[in-house]
């Protein structure tokens, strides 16, 4: 999409394309173009009605109902923050005192209206004009347009000293490709700057790559990974007064909601952000301690593994581990956790083909989900190595105890 044909979705034929697109989204392409076409609606304004129809429902999953009345770009709603992450991001910094904020590569706007939601004034500003438009229309559509300022500009060219905190949330794709960047320094804007805004308002946060190096960390920031629903999403960085803690794992179950009430020993939980995020914090440098195989097997969130915080959460569960540098927890109790997920062992075996596949038909197994850390062997090729008949269900975790490959064959605690 250019910035002609955005216009031209904003006129009322544009909408109305745009609602007859939304009818035939999401079902065979060339019989929504037809239908269209059919409609009198012309070949470029069809085709672009179309896309936005489909990338409305797929940004559905991030956004919501909300995604209905947004408009996107691919590269755009690839990047943007889903709104559980973007509205406790928010919530922090309302809850720190920030009143305005700018938001430096706001790209499509949803860090820039989560904040707007909880009040804060945001500038927010974006290199690209088609991106800034889109961003601009979306504050307009979500009734923010008053919190919301949109800037076509150089975020390294804003005046920081206008508001009280900043974000910025550096692309890590190349424009034009699409392809992921992983060196922070080819980021846009530049880590430089992004590490520098600390220096300049104390009040800073910034959204970084989940694999982000440790060592990138600033001295005194606080850094933290946030998982959803078991995928790693994302990594930020609290600078200054926003420290509250050096490492931070934030657990959000969207798609299963959790009784919180029914978690016990979870002591880090914070009962301002609602039922289903849970967050365990720590200093990110402690050891766990090693042992042998217990009867249960925990295998912790990634946000808990990316953020050293192993350690933490064997305290909480009285667990420990079996090879110093892997990071399942073994434990002789199972006590509900968000930050992990729990197995009974029913078998630990020095990994052989033969030995397991035996044991697995004398149990009558043939369904088996695989987990693994530390170990080369690949999941896919193991399963169709096994030739499993049965009709059971068991989990395999490929490991390492004591540095010797193992696996151990589980059940799921219920
Ligand atoms: C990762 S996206 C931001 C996504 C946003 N936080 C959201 O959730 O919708 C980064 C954006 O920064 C913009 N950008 C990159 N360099 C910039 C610069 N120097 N000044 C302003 N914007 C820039 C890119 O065009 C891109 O849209």
């Amino acid at each position: 999409m250019d910035l002609g044909q955005f216009a031209a979705l904003r006129t009322d034929e544009g909408s109305a394309a745009l609602d007859a697109a939304v009818r035939v989204a999401g079902g065979d392409p060339l019989h929504a173009a037809a239908t269209l076409r059919a409609a009198g609606v012309p070949a470029g304004l069809a085709a672009a009605a179309l896309t936005q129809a489909e990338l409305r429902r797929r940004a559905t999953g991030k956004f919501g109902p909300e995604a209905r009345g947004m408009f996107f770009t691919r590269p755009g709603l690839e990047q943007a923050t889903r709104r559980i992450v973007a509205d406790r991001r928010a919530r922090r910094l309302r809850a720190a005192g920030v009143a305005t904020l700018a938001d430096l590569g706001c790209g499509l706007g949803a860090d820039a209206l989560a904040a707007a939601r909880t009040g804060i004034r945001v500038y927010a500003v974006e290199a690209d004009p088609l991106t800034a438009a889109l961003a601009e229309a979306n504050a307009h559509a979500a009734g923010l347009a008053d919190l919301v300022s949109v800037e076509c500009g150089d975020a390294t060219a804003f005046d920081v000293t206008r508001v009280d905190a900043v974000f910025c949330d550096p692309a890590r794709r190349r424009a034009g490709t699409g392809r992921r960047i992983f060196d922070p320094n080819a980021y846009s804007p530049p880590w430089d700057f992004v590490v520098g805004l600390a220096e300049r308002v104390p009040y800073t946060a910034v959204k970084v790559a989940p694999g982000l190096d440790h060592a990138l960390i600033p001295a005194g920031a606080e850094a933290e990974w946030v998982g959803v629903d078991g995928d790693l999403v994302e990594a930020a960085l609290w600078c200054g007064p926003l420290a509250e803690h050096r490492r931070r794992a934030t657990v959000c179950k969207e798609g299963s909601p959790t009784n919180a009430s029914c978690i016990a020993g979870v002591p880090s939980l914070h009962p301002g952000d609602g039922p289903r995020v849970y967050q365990l914090t720590g200093q990110g440098t402690a050891e766990a301690p090693v042992g042998p195989v217990r009867r249960f097997v925990y295998d912790p969130d990634s946000a808990v593994v990316r953020a050293h915080l192993v350690a933490e959460l064997a305290a909480d569960l009285d667990a420990s581990l079996a090879d110093p540098s892997i990071a399942y927890l073994y434990a002789d109790r199972a006590i509900p956790t968000p930050y992990a997920r729990c197995l009974e062992v029913t078998d630990v075996l020095a990994f052989s083909l033969k030995r397991l596949r035996a044991l697995l038909r004398e149990r009558r197994v043939g369904r088996v989900e695989i987990l693994k850390r530390g170990s080369a062997l690949e999941p896919e090729r193991l399963r169709r190595d096994l030739r499993l008949t049965g009709d059971q269900p068991a989990s395999l975790v490929l490991t390492r105890v004591a540095a010797a490959p193992t696996v151990l064959i589980c059940q799921p605690v219920t």
